[in-house]
């Protein structure tokens, strides 16, 4: 939450990513459409701040999160890393062989630490594996390793030996946490990783992602569905709706003023402690649409009160505007919307 855009570097580049995923149908499996699960995103994000993409389930942000990290293979697009050497790297061309040093500098917490927690290893073996597997041969370091990432995450090195069944969901998070930051990597991908907890929990959690970010210099993709966990969290939000970019800009801003029918709604639901800045929930009806087949013109127009004529046929462009926000909608520079914070200035 300290970078400053005019001095820090671009770290990682997303130009144009799209993720389709072939139905196959029939006894030869043959290739009957394509599931959009994301079309045509694009974004930076800035040495040490926090993009959050956010958007209802299934609008495409974990597709996007993998195919970032190449844990599911891009069909078109590119993506551009700073590595820590210093070298700019396309991330989308390199022979998968290739991927295995850079996957130091880009690491992955999950949302469910239960699932992503191998139950038969022990919490040393579970945070010294990365490390194991990247080059840290010697045991004792490895244990003097993992037991200084386990202080650092709030756990008690003397828990070393036993497994994850034994600790709560908020510790299991934890343990996530210290293996991704093993091989302090310079981009967390955080994929809903408080999702799961108790609200209590949550915050315990984001403040700690909050303290290691100061501490190591890293920079968060942090993808949820819930804004209210984004609210003091982001430097700059993404909304996402099946499987585009809807818009984006500076948190305070886009909190303050959304300018998307569908990222006002978003913002309706997230409690606001102050009921003078609150405005009425705006409830969503339908579901977000199938990216197998989308609504024609606007893919927000069913569910859009603020609907006209054009939204039907015509597809609406990302169009920028001041501190370059962006938004997605035929009617943004009209509509006058309600966001949850007074407005910064
Ligand atoms: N392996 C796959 N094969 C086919 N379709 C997929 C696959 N993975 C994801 N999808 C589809 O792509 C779309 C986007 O899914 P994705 O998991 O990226 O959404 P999400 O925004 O992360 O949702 P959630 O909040 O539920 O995690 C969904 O329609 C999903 O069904
Ligand atoms: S383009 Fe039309 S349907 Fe789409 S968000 Fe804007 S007003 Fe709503
Ligand atoms: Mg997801």
């Amino acid at each position: 939450m300290t970078a400053n855009p005019d001095v820090a570097p671009t770290l990682l580049d997303v130009s144009g990513l799209q993720k389709f995923f072939p139905i196959r149908q029939g006894l030869f499996r043959r290739t009957v459409g394509y599931v959009r699960a994301v079309d045509d995103v694009s974004f930076t994000v800035t040495r040490g701040e926090t993009l959050a993409l956010v958007g209802e389930s299934g609008c495409g942000k974990t597709t996007t999160a993998r195919a970032i990290l190449r844990a599911v293979e891009p069909t078109g697009g590119t993506v551009k890393f700073l590595s820590q050497n210093g070298e700019v790297i396309d991330v989308t061309n390199l022979p998968r062989k290739a991927l295995q040093p850079l996957r130091k500098e880009m690491q992955l917490i999950f949302q469910d630490p239960w699932s992503s927690l191998n139950p038969r290893m022990t919490l040393l073996d579970l945070v010294g594996e990365p490390l194991l597997v990247h080059g840290v041969s010697s045991a004792s370091e490895r244990q003097a390793r993992v037991e200084a990432l386990l202080k650092r995450v709030g756990l008690r090195p003397e828990y070393m030996g036993r497994y994850p069944h034994a600790f709560s969901g908020g510790q299991r998070q934890r343990i996530g946490i210290a293996r991704a930051l093993a091989l302090r990597p310079s981009l967390v991908v955080a994929d809903e990783p408080v999702s799961a907890l108790d609200v209590s929990v949550q915050a315990q959690i984001l403040n700690l992602l909050l303290e290691l970010q100061e501490e190591f210099a890293l920079t968060y993709l942090f993808v949820s569905h819930d804004l209210a966990v984004v609210k003091h969290l982001s430097d700059r939000v993404a909304v996402m709706y099946a499987g585009k970019i809807v818009e984006m800009g500076i948190a305070a801003k886009v909190f303050a003023a959304p300018q998307h029918p569908y990222t006002e709604a978003l913002l309706s639901a997230v409690p606001e402690p102050n009921p003078e800045w609150k405005s009425r929930r705006i409830v969503l009806e339908g579901d977000v649409p199938d990216p197998a087949s989308l609504p024609a013109g606007c893919a927000f127009h069913p569910r859009c009160r603020h609907v006209i004529e054009r939204c039907r046929s015509e597809a609406p462009v990302l169009q920028s505007g001041a501190d370059g926000h962006l938004v997605r909608c035929h009617r943004a520079s009209e509509l006058s919307l309600s966001g949850v914070m007074p407005p910064s200035d």
